[in-house]
């Protein structure tokens, strides 16, 4: 969904980079850690949140496997980390200081930290390392939120955003999705102020300043996540609440209130739910993602609050990594469409039970869209599900083609096999990779044999590669329709030609969905009368739904409707969401006058923003980042 924009560029830079012969599907080119030889467990860790250094500081206990016993190194992952010391312990034994040394900084990667073993210590298969250490003033996982961009305005909040490769940024690790950890930390804070975790938060935790977390299932490092700062709890259900600041707890809590019911829908539908609970966490406008799956714990934008539940789906999805993610792992970020193309179409199962077909139907009519324009702008080689990737910035993949032609393909299948076969073949692949990775080739070999030689459907191993590994759709795709959206962009049509008065449109019945499809459904050459009437009549520029302001405001810019960029300006300071507000910017940059202005709003608003966020704007604006 994020950084369509950048894809040509990055792939050119890619496609050089690749070479056909050397390309190993299951190698982890984003990572220095030599897990082959050496394997991390469970991670032991002690942090104290400094806000006033903007800082991380303390220790991480690396509890290791040598499973290959000639190792006598340890390479991690590192990313502008200060370690102070490290150690190195048998079972029992005590903590030897270990030598370490930084090696050459890749701008992606960040720099490997090699440790090596004393020479004198024969370490048996299991070990442990302990590291001392800050984090820099570049950890790109981490983000630290002064008091004026908090819903509150008092209090300081911090976050980290691990996925892709961050988690590197804030703990030295073996930052890889290869392997699992369990992890244990302690958390030490201002007193006033509460720490969460992808672990097993305690609604009931007293504000002490030290918080204690504990993580028993095994996970992948891009799900290490931390957040602190003036939250509140709000209980939704058996196992399920949201934390939030109290300004916008109760808001959230209404908006999310179908979470429970979501948990065991899902639970019906995917199989036992293995994490305990389910809670949300709602963080300030800046946070970069719709969600981000973390384990027990998703972090969502507070662009959902829309007030009537319209944005849950984004909930459904996050929910639904806790199977298809979170549970089975993709091996490399080069098969992230097993992460996000399953979640995709999970989710729609999930809101279809929940809030009936005609809604995911929407949904879907809306995602395939997107695909189509997105199939526009990425060079053909890139629109594989599962494209070689060498070398490029693993958050740069992340397109609209994994979600939205992954969740296209599993449609497929299950038109094809029929839901009740697709369910029990998505069942056992969750009983059988649970707590595990899988590449996209080990993918196809398990669909082959429990699905498509197994039952009768009529696809053969080769249609489904023609998904996987080449450009666009197979002709025999399905294409989603939705009565509700056509109807919706027959009324544009006939507004425009005068066929039909603004307020014969039947917009209280209209969905936000139907509504986004009418806006984009508008034809080019309507005058800025005419726009203005319609946004009068709809109250577009004052719409409270994100996606409504989104789809909006990016056809004000591309119609450069000016009479709307002060409220097209007041969009781009009220969310921080990359998707709602990068393609704006791209409409002006694009609309061949307003680059310039484009730039300005840029220069009043990125203090607001995640870096993250700022870096893909500035890369739709020609600009810098820094
Ligand atoms: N895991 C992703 C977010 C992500 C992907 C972060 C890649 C970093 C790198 C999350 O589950 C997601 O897909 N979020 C979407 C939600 C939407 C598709 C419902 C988003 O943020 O737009
Ligand atoms: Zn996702």
């Amino acid at each position: 969904m994020l950084r369509t924009t950048l894809s040509m560029i990055t792939f050119a830079f890619l496609v050089s980079a690749c070479s056909q012969e050397t390309y190993d599907p299951s190698y982890d080119y984003f990572s220095f850690a030599n897990t082959e030889q050496v394997v991390t467990r469970h991670i032991d860790l002690d942090l104290t949140v400094d806000f006033s250094a903007e800082q991380l500081r303390g220790s991480a206990i690396l509890h290791l496997d040598r499973i290959d016993a000639s190792a006598t190194e340890i390479v991690l992952d590192s990313r502008g980390l200060h370690i102070s010391e490290v150690y190195v312990a048998l079972p029992d034994g005590p903590m030897l200081p270990a030598e370490f040394r930084f090696g050459e900084e890749d701008a992606i990667k960040g720099t490997p930290l090699t440790v090596s073993l004393p020479a004198d210590f024969k370490p048996n298969s299991k070990f442990r390392m302990r590291l001392d250490y800050r984090t820099g003033p570049g950890a790109t996982a981490l983000q630290w939120l002064p008091p004026e961009l908090t819903a509150g305005g008092k209090h300081p909040f911090m976050f980290t955003q691990s996925q892709a490769i961050h988690a590197r940024s804030w703990v030295p690790l073996q930052d890889t999705p290869a392997i699992r950890i369990t992890y244990s930390a302690v958390i030490h804070t201002p007193r006033q102020l509460l720490a969460v975790m992808s672990a097993n938060n305690d609604p009931l935790t007293p504000r002490s300043g030290e918080y204690h977390f504990d993580m028993p299932q095994p996970i992948p490092s891009y799900l290490l996540a931390l957040a602190v700062g003036n939250m509140f709890f709000a209980p939704l259900g058996r196992d399920t609440g949201v934390y939030t600041e109290p300004e916008v707890l109760d808001a959230a809590a209404f908006e999310f209130s179908g979470t429970q019911d979501m948990l065991d829908t899902a639970s019906e539908l995917f199989g036992p739910y293995q994490w305990g609970r389910y809670d949300l966490l709602v963080l300030p406008p800046s946070f970069p993602y719709g969600g981000m799956e973390n384990p027990r714990l998703s972090f969502v934008t507070p662009s959902l609050l829309a007030g009537d539940h319209s944005l849950v789906s984004v909930i459904a999805h996050e929910l639904a990594h806790s199977w298809s993610g979170n549970l089975v792992t993709n091996a490399t970020w080069r098969d992230q469409w097993l992460n996000e193309g399953m979640t995709s179409y999970l989710e729609s199962r999930l809101m279809e039970v929940l809030y009936g077909k005609d809604r995911v139907d929407e949904e879907r009519v809306l995602g395939f869209e997107e695909l189509l324009l997105n199939f526009e702008t990425v060079v053909p080689a890139q629109q594989a599900l599962a494209p070689r990737f060498d070398s490029g910035d693993p958050d740069d993949f992340q397109g609209t083609i994994h979600y939205h032609k992954g969740q296209l393909l599993l449609q497929y299948l299950e038109n094809a096999f029929g839901r009740d076969s697709f369910d029990k073949f998505l069942g056992s692949y969750f009983d059988d990779f649970a707590f595990g990775t899988i590449t996209t080739e080990r993918f196809l070999d398990y669909l082959d044999e429990n699905l498509l030689q197994r039952h009768e459907g009529n696809v053969s191993r080769s249609q489904v590669e023609t998904w996987v590994y080449e450009p666009g759709l197979p002709t025999d795709a399905p294409v989603p329709t939705s009565a509700t959206l056509d109807q919706a962009a027959a009324m544009a049509l006939a507004w425009s030609q005068g066929e039909l008065g603004l307020n014969e449109l039947p917009v209280d019945s209209w969905s936000p969905q139907a509504m986004v499809h009418f806006i984009n459904s508008l034809p080019a050459d309507l005058s800025n009368d005419e726009l203005g009437l319609l946004d009068k009549a709809l109250g577009l520029s004052d719409a409270r739904n994100a996606e409504i302001s989104r789809t909006w405001f990016i056809q004000v810019a591309k119609r450069q409707y000016r009479a709307a960029y002060d409220n097209l300006e007041q969009h781009l300071n009220r969310y921080g969401r990359t998707r709602l507000i990068a393609p704006v910017y791209g409409a002006m940059a694009e609309n061949g006058s307003d680059l310039e202005l484009a730039r300005e709003m840029f220069g009043r608003a990125r203090g607001k923003y995640h870096p993250l966020t700022i870096a893909n704007i500035a890369s739709v604006l020609q600009l810098e980042s820094n």
